[in-house]
């Protein structure tokens, strides 16, 4: 199996309910590498850039205020498989329907609010992780 990158973001609420260090932990314990990392807070504007695909749609407004609603943790994560099995370990995007053991199913309050994000596909990751990260910020590239 091919080694990937995925992107994926703390969320404001994942930061506020002092999750970080748990959602690190499961993260770790199931095989991936952290790459790159950092603390940040999102405008309305760069949030609204990062979720751009999802423009048209109705959440756009209220998704957009929560990205930008406090302090979020984006990190590049490499492992083989990356982009599936993190989505496998986050979980469904709604929590109510996300299985037994998820980092979602065990922390997110709502489809608006669940916790974490993860890319969905090695494309798309590049292209996220390119929004938070200069190449000279992802440590595997200067091994
Ligand atoms: P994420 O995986 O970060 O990608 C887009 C986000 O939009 C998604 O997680 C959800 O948090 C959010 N989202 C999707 N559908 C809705 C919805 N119907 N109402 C509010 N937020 C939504």
């Amino acid at each position: 199996m091919a080694v990937e990158r995925t992107l994926t973001i703390l969320k404001p609420d994942c930061v506020r309910k002092n999750l970080i260090g748990e959602v690190i932990r499961r993260i770790q314990e199931a095989g991936f590498k952290i790459i790159a990392m950092k603390m940040t807070r999102l405008t309305k504007d760069t949030a609204g850039g990062f979720y751009a695909v999802h423009r048209e749609r109705p959440f756009y407004g209220e998704l957009t205020d929560f990205m930008s609603s406090g302090a979020c943790v984006p990190m590049i994560l490499e492992k083989e498989n990356a982009v599936e099995d993190f989505r496998k370990l986050i979980g469904a995007t709604n929590p109510a329907e996300a299985a037994e053991g998820t980092i979602r199913k065990d922390f997110a309050d709502s489809l608006g609010e669940n916790i974490i994000h993860g890319a969905d596909s090695v494309e798309n990751g590049k292209i996220e992780a390119a929004y938070f990260f200069a190449e000279s910020e992802v440590v595997a590239n200067k091994a």
